[in-house]
């Protein structure tokens, strides 16, 4: 018979105690324990009793099925996944509330060729509805609705109906009989997780499950459930921008490093195949304070447009705004500007943004920001046609940075007709034509080879 017993759980990363703590000796975070009551023995009897037991075998005489990846009509999302949706597996879906997740899942079931299986725990099936009305006239009537949040229920559901894909929106908004703790406590979160991977594995069936994302901004329990599943994709952007990117953060069935990006608009969202064109803007007047770099997120090089405004501190301390880019970073970059080329932003205020909303964590994006920087400050626009990529140094130099040539090859695309580089890159870089490549050595050169 089943016997109770109370933990306290961290709720981000499942440590256990028997002993309410204030502070998680796992990970560090405060006033994440809450008790949670278990029965045992379901707890320890994981995935389903219905399941037979797994026969060994040896490496050599396991044959591989054939089995295609499952193509979902969304180019962007496919790639991320590295190629398809793999039969059987178990995809986490994260993103910030409001961002598009249940957007994009809901337009995927509607498009694609296929039974789909759509649980919602958040919505009604009339609201789901009026969303679909507004993505798209032409409807997957293969698309089948429940608004189930009992996992034993939907395990029936899904084995009656057999469906291609499952989606479950959210995991934080079901739950199973067999742990006595509230939907979204964690405990319960990774019981359902651990069930429906078991579940997907044995009848083959893919499943996407949506994650919240805590207040950290990071998927509730992250540590517990990506564990459990076979790939966790984040969907981020700024909720007041249209841009979204979809990045794979654990994917055992392809790169990490594949991005996809989508824009939100009045039917939903749309593929942004060529993410160069859209961003620049070629009707805004030049103004100062503006430049470009070429960035590589995942394989795509990548068009952003870096603004800068300084200007001088009218309150006591001068102010550093940074959107899109890291605030420690831009502290830095200011410092060897002050010491390195003797520019005084000491007594300005400096606003930074990645126009597009987009968030950078590529140092190729130091020297064009830098060139935003002193390009608001001289109050010089920056010649058109010029693009720049470089990580800056303490020093004050210009570090080469990765793939260099397919940034210069995208660059080239843009139309861009000069590209400001470090001067250590190898000599013999393949260099497209019509693309003057300037190399430089240090910030200080920098000034020189833009404004004069
Ligand atoms: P939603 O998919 O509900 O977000 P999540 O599931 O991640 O919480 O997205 C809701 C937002 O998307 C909402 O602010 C309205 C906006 N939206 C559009 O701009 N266009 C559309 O066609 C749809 C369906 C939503
Ligand atoms: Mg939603």
């Amino acid at each position: 018979m089943a016997t109770q017993k109370s933990y306290f759980v961290c709720q981000n990363c499942g440590h256990k105690t028997s002993k309410w703590i204030g502070k998680c000796p796992s990970c560090n975070s405060w006033n994440s324990f809450s008790e949670e009551i278990e029965y045992k023995a379901s707890a320890s009897k994981k995935g389903n009793p219905n399941f037979e037991k797994d026969i060994p075998i040896s490496i050599t005489t396991i044959t591989k099925t054939k089995q295609s990846r499952f193509i979902t009509e969304f180019s962007e999302f496919d790639r991320v996944l590295g190629g398809g949706v793999v039969p059987g597996s178990v995809i986490l879906f994260g993103g910030e509330p409001g961002i598009g997740k249940s957007t994009l899942l809901l337009q995927i079931a509607l498009k694609i060729n296929a039974l789909v299986l759509y649980v919602t725990g958040e919505e009604s099936k009339e609201q789901i509805k009026l969303r679909a009305d507004r993505i798209s006239k032409n409807q997957n009537e293969n698309c089948i609705i429940s608004t189930e949040n009992n996992l034993e229920q939907i395990i029936e559901i899904i084995k009656e109906t057999n469906p291609d894909l499952v989606i479950i929106d959210s995991v934080q908004t079901i739950y199973t009989e067999k742990v006595d703790s509230l939907p979204s406590s964690i405990t319960q979160i990774r019981e359902c997780t651990y069930e429906l991977s078991n579940m997907a594995r044995f009848l083959n069936i893919p499943i996407i499950l949506v994650g919240h994302i805590n207040k950290e901004g990071s998927l509730a329990g992250p540590k517990v459930l990506e564990h459990i599943v076979d790939v966790v994709l984040q969907f981020e952007g700024d909720k007041d921008f249209v841009y979204r990117i979809l990045r794979a953060q654990k994917n055992r069935y392809g790169s990490v490093s594949e991005i996809g990006v989508f824009e939100m608009k009045d039917k939903g969202l749309d593929e942004i195949k060529d993410t160069s064109q859209l961003l620049i803007n070629k009707n805004i007047e030049k103004q100062s304070g503006n430049s470009y770099g070429i960035s590589i997120e995942g394989y795509r090089p990548f068009i952003i447009e870096v603004q800068a405004l300084v200007s001088s501190a009218v309150y006591g301390n001068p102010q550093r705004v940074s959107n899109g880019y890291d605030y420690k970073r831009l502290n830095m970059l200011l410092a060897v500007l002050e010491k390195r080329a003797r520019f005084k932003l000491t007594i300005k205020d400096v606003f930074i943004n990645m126009a597009g909303g987009f968030k950078i964590n590529d140092t190729g994006i130091d020297l064009p920001t830098i060139v935003s920087i002193l390009s608001s400050d001289l109050n010089l626009a920056v010649p058109e046609n010029i693009c720049f990529c470089g990580e800056v140094g303490l020093s004050g130099e210009i570090r080469p940075v990765s793939r260099i040539e397919e940034r210069m090859k995208e660059a080239q695309k843009i139309v861009f007709k000069k590209i400001v580089i470090s001067q250590f890159h190898p000599a013999n870089l393949k260099q497209p034509a019509n693309l003057e490549i300037i190399r430089i050595k240090n910030v200080g050169e920098l000034a020189k080879a833009v404004f004069s």
